[in-house]
């Protein structure tokens, strides 16, 4: 790994956010991304519960190789998990990600919706992302990395033109500052809480929780995935994940991954 810089008060922000999920908890000031340092931890053995933090990124990564733009006043974190679960169920995690960072928002009395699958909104701007990646091979789950970008104090004027209209930060909702630290003790609990949940309930609790947050169903939309693009009306998510969408021709379209972009809102995430 290179050569990073701790924040001064490490052991301090260490021993109070020891909660939830967090066994380690890793305080960088800058990373090029959480997500590439966990993934570095991960294949060198670091435990499930294995936390990194910083406070802004360099090259932050988003879904579909987007840039996610990391200036202060953002939560970058990535989360590293290696989940005893038969391997198809690997496909909810990013459920679990975008349903945690939903409710920690909601406890701050702001309603945020999630657009599938894993876009945190709130009245149609993105608020949070999530950024999963894993090394699975056969049935084996050996590391899942979740990465989550959330967007708590910083002014969007912060974030580039092309999508200052189409975000949102917390505090902005708010009308008043969060305190950062007491935010990820909410989230680390959140996700614990879900987390657990997972492994002990069904698929279809999840979704079913899943859904209640959603604001894609029922939408007109138009999908990139890898070999195609699907435009119709999303009217269902089954219990691995796959969003279900009704074509314009009546045929039944299950998607897993993609770029989701709804025809009232003219852009993708
Ligand atoms: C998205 O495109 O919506 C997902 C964004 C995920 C960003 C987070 S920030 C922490 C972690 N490190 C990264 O480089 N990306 C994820």
């Amino acid at each position: 790994m290179n050569e990073k810089t701790f924040v001064n008060k490490t052991v301090e922000f260490s021993n109070n956010l020891h909660v939830g999920i967090v066994k380690k908890l890793l305080v960088f000031e800058n990373l090029d991304s959480t997500n590439s340092t966990a993934k570095d931890l991960a294949r060198a053995g670091a435990a499930e519960g294995t936390v990194v933090v910083a406070q802004s990124q360099s090259q932050g990564r988003g879904r579909c190789n987007r840039i996610w733009q990391s200036p202060k006043g953002g939560v970058y974190l990535s989360i590293i998990l290696r989940p005893e679960v038969p391997v198809e169920r690997a496909s909810l995690l990013p459920f679990i990600a975008a349903l945690a960072v939903a409710k920690t928002i909601d406890l701050y009395g702001v309603r945020s919706t999630i657009k599938w699958p894993n876009d945190v909104r709130v009245n149609s701007k993105k608020i949070a992302g999530v950024l999963l990646e894993s090394e699975i091979t056969g049935n084996t789950i050996h590391y899942v990395v979740v990465g989550l970008g959330i967007n708590l104090h910083l002014d969007v004027k912060q974030l580039s033109p092309e999508i200052q209209s189409h975000s949102t930060s917390l505090a902005a909702e708010l009308g008043h500052g969060v305190d950062y630290h007491e935010f990820l003790g909410v989230l680390f609990q959140q996700f614990d809480d879900i987390y657990r949940f997972f492994r002990e309930q069904t698929s279809k609790k999840l979704i079913e929780e899943w859904k209640k947050h959603s604001d894609t169903l029922g939408k007109t939309i138009l999908i990139q995935t890898s070999e195609e693009t699907i435009q119709g009306t999303a009217f269902d998510i089954d219990e691995s994940g796959f969003l279900l969408v009704r074509t314009e021709h009546g045929t039944v379209k299950k998607i897993l991954s993609g770029d989701c972009l709804y025809f009232d809102e003219g852009h993708t995430g």
